[in-house]
């Protein structure tokens, strides 16, 4: 049932028989049951994705930021670092996990409204010989903004670093091939391009990468990569999964299948490039240059004279749930995401509402 239609950056309007999946009956994780139903997943996701060959993937009970933490710490040797292409919040985010757990860190801070100067970062790649990991968001929630994932992938390849792209919010909506670019470790969540329910995060890796996991120390019992993965292998997880989640997953995935990531893709993009006709027309302005959009979020401006809190209440007072700014931009500017079962005839619906707040204020 869908009381609201959510432009928020996941979780997103999800299939009635994904709900629907939540209301399998109960069953132990210690069951065959259940090793059925997590395999399934283990290999749809990266059937979905074109990967099963070359990446294995480990699944983690919790939010995108667990997936992420465990892809920091898993991979970075003790004594040696991690070269962080910062951008945005959630760059931000990568850094403090790696400072938290005592990892070193090269934290390249860039302006939060364009892409990252290679340049600088690859200066850095060649002086400090102790990096051995780089990581970057793919597409930075907090902005919209795209990151130039193919160039720093070359740059991974050319200098022998170990590549971890943040995709949580890119993954399907955006274009990657993880072969061509050289992803080791892709961390993901399902709640948003794969239009599942939140619970569930993952680790897509490069399978050519995991002897080098299995020999950094673990840092976390919870969050370490290798031991989870060879459970998993097994159909096992060594802690209590999010049984419920997997039984939508499983559904979820069948459907991104049947569509197609490519589809999916297209879909989003088309919605996104309706909406932002729409903006443009309404005077919007966009807080990055269009040259960095990603398919799925566009940051805009907050009209002179409206807060965010009026404009969010008046639109969901319509049905329609948008999101705000982070940080220093929560006064500023608001988001509209356009992930998930939404309709281009919800979106014109939604510029019509738009429209018309917009035109009280
Ligand atoms: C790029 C990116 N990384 C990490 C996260 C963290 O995910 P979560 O909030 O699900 O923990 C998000 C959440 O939206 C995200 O957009």
């Amino acid at each position: 049932m869908r009381k609201y239609i959510l432009l928020n950056p996941g979780p997103v309007n999800i299939k009635e028989n994904v709900r629907r999946a939540l209301l399998t009956p109960d069953i132990c994780h210690r069951e065959p049951e259940f090793e059925r139903l997590f395999m399934r997943c283990r290999k749809k996701i990266l059937k979905a994705f074109g990967i099963t060959a070359s990446h294995d993937v480990v699944f983690f009970t919790g939010s995108g930021a667990a997936a992420l933490e465990a892809a920091v710490i898993s991979s970075v040797p003790q004594k040696k670092k991690i070269l962080v292409i910062n951008n945005g919040i959630y760059a931000e985010r990568i850094t403090e996990i790696a400072k938290r757990y005592g990892i070193g860190v090269i934290d390249l801070k860039f302006k939060i409204t364009e892409g990252p100067d290679l340049s600088i970062a690859e200066g850095n790649l060649k002086r400090n010989k102790d990096i051995s990991l780089v990581a970057m968001v793919h597409h930075e929630t907090s902005t919209g903004l795209l990151n130039p994932v193919d160039e720093i992938g070359k740059l991974c390849k050319k200098y022998k670093k170990l590549y971890l792209l943040d995709s949580v919010s890119a993954l399907v909506g955006e274009e990657l091939d993880f072969n061509e670019v050289g992803i080791d470790l892709c961390v993901g969540a399902v709640n948003k391009g794969i239009e599942s329910i939140p619970g569930i995060s993952f680790v897509l890796i490069n399978k050519g990468i995991v002897a080098r996991l299995e020999r950094v120390r673990p840092r976390s019992l919870y969050f370490d990569i290798p031991s989870n993965l060879k459970a998993q292998k097994k159909g096992e997880t060594i802690f209590t999964p999010a049984v419920q989640g997997f039984y939508a997953l499983d559904i979820a995935l069948n459907e991104l299948i049947k569509e197609g990531v490519q589809k999916r893709l297209r879909r989003y993009k088309d919605i996104a490039a309706l909406l932002r006709k729409g903006f443009v027309e309404a005077g919007l302005k966009y807080l990055i240059a269009p040259e960095y959009h990603s398919n799925t979020i566009t940051a805009l401006y907050l009209p002179k004279g409206l807060t965010y809190q009026k404009l969010h209440d008046a639109l969901k007072k319509k049905g329609f749930v948008i999101y705000a700014g982070q940080s220093k931009l929560r006064d500023v500017i608001f988001r509209i995401a356009n992930m998930g079962q939404i309709t281009q005839k919800d979106m014109l619906r939604f510029l019509k509402s738009l429209k018309a707040v917009l035109s009280r204020t």
